[in-house]
């Protein structure tokens, strides 16, 4: 019988999935470790909004209907949060699938897409999956996007260029003048995609926000999510603003109801959190300065992160995640990211820092 991978093409039959943290549920049911700490995918450790919840709660009795396809009321606030009307707005399940579209939409064989090496996992799977090719492009320093280079690595045949800023799994961000230069450098024939997931953690005062560039002489599309800040991973919520051409072409090729009608009321409620932002800011600055402390008291390097999460140099990295694990404590393991040697740890509450250094001092003195 003929096999399904001789029917597509064979980069694609070649794909291995997205590696995601390890569930907690997994580690329970894999160790019986009664209740371990989960720092491996950069979530909000204080929880969802209590807003967000009572509204999924009032809106559960109405989950035989389907939800408004075209995410009117989402599309609007978000929109009038940005000072742009609702066609600039393309609403998605998590911004992976805005990722996914624009490969969808722009690639196909013959074409590629740039991106710094050490980026999000998804820009290589999604160009792939679309059958193109993809050039990774050197760090900086190892950690950086090195935004001239990636200027350099762009032929006739691109399509995307995928940055990540702040980057993922470096937490490192690349600042305007960077920005500016490959703006005035990039063809027209490249939609620029900045993935700004970890956007509303940066304090860095040259940190670029790129929907100031959105001056219709470029393509850029900005990606944000509900999946960090606010606290919502669970349910699949995230957008992207873009030209209202390129946000038709997204909505051509969607799904009819992306966006489930939980995750509409919930991202509502949720913006309006200004206090579960503001909390959540504070226990990550307060977190990332006690481990910066406690990984320096430790002789372990690291990469000074502008996000949620800190990428940190242990050695071997998959052992000292798999001895973790035993410990109840869920980090990263790095290796799939080309970086061996590190784990990327999220920060979660005080608790469970501090249960990540006591673990980790005790794995690395052995
Ligand atoms: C850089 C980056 N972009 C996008 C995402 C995807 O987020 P979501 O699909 O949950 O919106 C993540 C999640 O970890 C990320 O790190």
């Amino acid at each position: 019988m003929i096999k399904a991978d001789d029917l597509v093409l064979p980069p694609v039959a070649a794909l291995n999935p997205y590696e995601p943290g390890k569930p907690i549920e997994e580690l329970q049911r894999e160790l019986g470790i009664g209740e371990p700490v989960k720092l491996a995918s950069n979530e909000n450790p204080l929880g969802p909004s209590p807003r967000a919840v009572a509204a999924i709660k009032s809106a559960l009795a109405e989950l035989n209907r389907y939800p408004d396809g075209a995410s009117y009321e989402l599309r609007r606030k978000i929109a009038e949060r940005h000072r742009v009307t609702p066609d600039h707005i393309f609403a998605a399940g998590g911004s992976v699938e805005v990722l996914n579209l624009l490969a969808f939409l722009f690639i196909r064989p013959g074409l590629n897409s740039v991106f710094s090496e050490h980026a999000f996992a998804i820009y290589p799977l999604a160009t792939l999956a679309a059958g193109g090719s993809y050039k990774a492009v050197p760090a900086r320093g190892g950690y950086e996007h090195d935004l001239d280079a990636i200027a350099d690595a762009i032929d006739v045949n691109t399509r995307l260029a995928f940055l990540g800023n702040p980057n993922n799994p470096t937490g490192t961000i690349y600042r305007r003048a960077q920005w500016r230069r490959f703006l005035a450098r990039v063809p027209e024939h490249v939609v620029i995609v900045a993935d700004e997931a970890y956007f509303e953690f940066v304090r860095d005062p040259e940190y670029p926000n790129s929907l100031e560039d959105h001056d219709g002489r470029r393509l850029i599309v900005t990606m944000r999510t509900f999946s960090k800040i606010f606290g919502l991973a669970g349910l699949r919520a995230g957008y992207a603003v873009a030209n209202p051409g390129i946000v038709r072409l997204l909505n051509n090729v969607r799904q009819p109801f992306n966006v489930t009608s939980l995750a509409q009321v919930a991202v509502l409620a949720a913006m309006e959190d200004r206090a579960h932002i503001e909390r959540t800011l504070e226990v990550n600055a307060q977190g990332m300065t006690y481990l910066e402390g406690e990984f320096r008291r430790l002789g372990i390097p690291f990469v000074p992160s502008h996000a949620n999460f800190i990428l940190t140099e242990v050695g071997d990295g998959r052992a000292v995640y798999d001895a973790l694990l035993r410990k109840g404590v869920i980090v990263r393991p790095m290796d799939g990211y080309g970086y061996p040697r590190h784990v990327r740890i999220s920060v979660g509450l005080p608790e469970e820092n501090r249960r990540l250094v006591e673990a980790l001092e005790q794995v690395l003195a052995r």
